[in-house]
């Protein structure tokens, strides 16, 4: 099948490599020109593990280009819209400017029977309006909605052997023939026994939206039960486990600490609430207000915890943050908040030192003030505090002993909850986790 990717960033960039992997001949298109040179390079614009494995195992083949131009969509009968949806610059709702471009610009060059699919999330009721715009332009094509749920750091697994397909189509029939073209291009998928659910378009949309509501939900719960357990001297890992053991509740997404971050949950969550708003439906998602809020106050928790580590003053310590991707396995800054406390901390007179495997150039674009050192031994060098924010194995596997040899004052703040408390402080450290004795 001939397939046109259009926005070619963590989602469009790693779904363009995996259809060709899946055997279509696919074009990825950009408007950012040092983005489309580096992936016709076969180079990952962003860290992403497999991806540049994947990029150069592709090419070999011929199946995927790259172009700046919406033209070269022209000739292929597949297009996948997965641009951007940032969120609006002081507002709660999604900027969709780019995905209205995005779509506009590739109505000229439809032919009929082609098959436009909607990746991006959106609010729920833009597919719709969408859909029109493709039907106005070219009666005799199709758009559906094929909600993403591809995690960083997991991408190209993710879009290979997803968990389940949602296509969302207007009228929600599975006869559609928009549904049988979807379906032979993730033929290997739905061969391997993926399942496949056909909504309606604005189910579609909802359930993008509804699943990361929940995940961020979940965070927050298990973070609010952190304080909890913070004012009664109780142990929130053991909590969660104990928890997770019902199968109702499941163990995943369940670590508490600093909270999330990331392109995707904060934002979304917002414009959900946003868009409820619109609809008239505010009250249904107010819970989600005190979900934000419970995940901020994680930030300020951790800047008190580090004054109180600090004996009650951060004027002048030297701080040392591990972590400054919003996850591991990314170098993704984009609310990250592991970079927002290091901020806090700065701005608050103490002298942070920063260091991340992997994110440390974006951190420094995103806030130059910071200092930032790429080997872990060496912006350990004489720290008041140890603060680990994002939970790297290569963090995780820190030798207490060893970092007790560099540091100034053997004092760790666990930010993820990922160590042991027992063997940190048998090496002489005084340890502090969230929400654990
Ligand atoms: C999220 C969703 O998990 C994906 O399914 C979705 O496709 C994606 O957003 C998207 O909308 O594109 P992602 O942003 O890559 O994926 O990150 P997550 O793995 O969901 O983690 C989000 C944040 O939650 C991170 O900052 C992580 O550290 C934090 N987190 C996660 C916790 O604090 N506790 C947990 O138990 C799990």
């Amino acid at each position: 099948m001939r397939i046109s990717v259009i926005g070619c960033g963590y989602l469009g960039a790693v779904h363009a490599a995996c259809m060709a992997k899946l055997g279509h001949d696919v074009v990825g298109i950009d408007v950012d020109e040092t983005k489309i040179k580096d992936l016709a390079g076969a180079k990952a614009p962003f860290y992403e593990p497999g991806l540049e494995e994947l990029l150069a195992e592709v090419q070999t083949t011929g199946r995927l280009t790259f172009s700046t131009e919406l033209s070269a969509a022209e000739g292929s009968h597949v297009h996948f819209i997965c641009v951007g949806t940032p969120q609006k610059k002081g507002e709660n709702a999604a900027d969709l400017s780019y995905v209205n471009a995005a779509l506009h610009g590739l109505v000229p060059y439809l032919s009929p029977g082609d098959l436009v699919v909607g990746k991006s999330t959106v609010p729920v009721g833009t597919a719709t309006r969408l859909a029109e715009v493709v039907e106005e332009s070219e009666p005799a094509a199709h758009l559906l909605w094929n909600p993403e749920f591809l995690r960083e750091g997991h991408a190209v697994a993710d879009t290979l052997s997803p968990d389940r397909l949602v296509y969302g189509i207007e009228g929600g029939s599975e006869e559609h023939p928009a549904v049988q073209k979807l379906d032979e291009v993730y033929a290997a998928s739905i061969q391997a026994g993926t399942p496949r659910l056909v909504t309606d378009l604005p189910t579609a949309e909802l359930v993008k939206t509804a699943a990361n509501s929940f995940l961020a939900t979940k965070i927050s719960f298990i973070n609010a039960m952190a304080e909890l357990c913070d004012a009664v001297g109780a142990d929130v890992t053991l909590l969660a486990d104990a928890i997770g053991m019902d199968n109702r509740i499941g163990r995943r997404f369940l670590n508490a600490g600093i909270g999330f971050g990331g392109g995707c949950l904060p934002k979304d969550i917002r414009a959900f609430m946003a868009r409820a708003g619109e609809l008239g439906a505010d009250q249904a998602l107010t819970f989600l207000r005190e979900v934000d809020a419970i995940n901020m106050r994680r930030r300020s928790r951790v800047v008190e915890l580090t004054r109180e580590l600090c004996d009650g003053s951060l004027l002048g310590k030297r701080i040392t943050v591990l972590g400054a991707a919003f996850k591991p396995e990314s170098d993704d800054v984009r609310d990250s908040p592991a970079l927002s406390v290091a901020a806090q901390l700065q701005l608050q007179g103490a002298v942070v030192t920063v260091t991340d495997p992997e994110a440390l150039a974006n951190a420094a674009r995103r806030f130059p003030e910071l200092h930032y050192e790429h080997v872990t031994e060496s912006a350990l060098t004489r720290a008041n505090a140890v603060l680990l924010l994002t939970e790297w194995q290569e963090y995780r596997d820190l030798d207490p002993y060893e970092a007790a040899a560099l540091v100034s004052t053997c004092k760790i703040l666990d930010g993820r909850n990922v160590l042991d408390p027992s063997k940190w402080r048998a090496a002489g450290w005084t340890y502090r986790g969230l929400g654990r004795p």
